[in-house]
């Protein structure tokens, strides 16, 4: 029996989330630590979607799988299939709705399951305007950059509707994660984020230009190899990713709880309003000894990556 696979991994947002919205640069890494495994086969009744958020037939999924369904018919559609016939079982393990790419990379996952079931080539601007789809239907309004480092798997200066950028980043520290264990609304934050800059124009716009401006001092620090500068931008980011109002409590005391045991820097991750915040520490030893502390106080996970 054919098997159609695909895989993707996670992401981080290093600087530069809710500006990248408004046109200003991002800096996203892959987060090979969590990955996502798709796999499709033909049903012999009606097919089954098996993921975190549902298990059952196809044609009963419900209304947050929206994106990837619409991704699932329209690619079956083009190869002339029927698309209930299918059974997808879509084995994640980036945690869900916490600012790590999950949507966009099980989307990835499955688009390069679909193509390989089909055993029809794949372009990279193929999937990315697949993942596009999804992404829109979930996030309203995102950048884009999800999709982007999701599908293309490397380090990514990433500006909106401009060509992205691979960088190297070997900045000789490493990173931790730390998971509030609190779903973050991407979509709610960023809508938030629109509203604030509504309201006080003057201020959420400079606010915003001053998030571009650290990233791209960022981009710096990193080919300078300068991990206590690149740390201290972290820090100044979240300070201002509190006042455009996407940070939370939990994400405060985590970054706090990480400066507290000797990070170089600290931050909230991606959309904010829960999921997970990033941590630097200079050497192992002491990524060790944060991520026990950030478990200490309530971390429900913690990831560590050397960059
Ligand atoms: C989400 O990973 C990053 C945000 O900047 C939203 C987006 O870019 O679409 C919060």
């Amino acid at each position: 029996m054919k098997i159609g696979r695909g895989n993707a991994i996670g992401k981080i947002i290093l600087l530069g989330e809710h500006s990248v919205v408004y046109g200003e640069p991002a800096l996203a890494i892959p987060f090979p630590s969590t990955n996502v495994e798709t796999s499709i086969f033909k049903s012999n009744g009606l097919g089954v979607l098996n993921c975190i958020y549902y298990m059952g037939e196809l044609v009963e999924t419900p209304d947050i799988l929206l994106g990837l369904t619409e991704v699932i018919k329209g690619i079956t559609e083009k190869f002339k299939e029927d698309y209930k016939k299918l059974n997808i079982d879509i084995k994640s393990t980036i945690p869900p709705e916490r600012g790590m790419g999950s949507s966009a990379a099980v989307a990835v996952a499955t688009i390069r399951g679909l193509y390989d079931y089909f055993d029809e080539a794949l372009s990279d601007d193929e999937l990315l305007k697949w993942v596009n789809i999804s992404e829109r239907i979930i996030h309203g309004n995102p950048s884009g950059i999800d999709a982007m480092i999701t599908s293309r798997g490397e380090p990514l200066l990433y500006i909106r509707n401009q060509p992205f950028k691979p960088f190297e980043i070997s900045i000789g520290g490493y990173l931790i994660v730390g998971d509030t264990g609190v779903k973050g609304k991407t979509k709610e934050a960023v809508e938030a984020v629109a509203k604030f800059i509504e309201k006080t124009p003057e201020e959420g716009r400079s606010l915003i230009k001053e998030l571009g401006l650290i990233t791209r001092t960022g981009m710096e620090k990193i080919k300078e190899k300068n991990i206590n500068d690149f740390g201290q931008l972290m820090f100044k980011a979240h300070q201002i990713l509190i006042e455009i109002g996407v940070s939370d409590s939990n994400l405060n005391t985590l970054v706090d709880t990480a400066v507290e045991n000797g990070a170089l820097g600290a931050k909230l991750t991606g959309g904010g309003r829960g999921g997970c915040m990033i941590a630097l520490a200079d050497n192992k030893e002491e990524a060790y000894s944060i991520s026990e502390a950030l478990i200490r106080k309530g971390a429900k996970n913690t990831w560590i990556s050397e960059i």
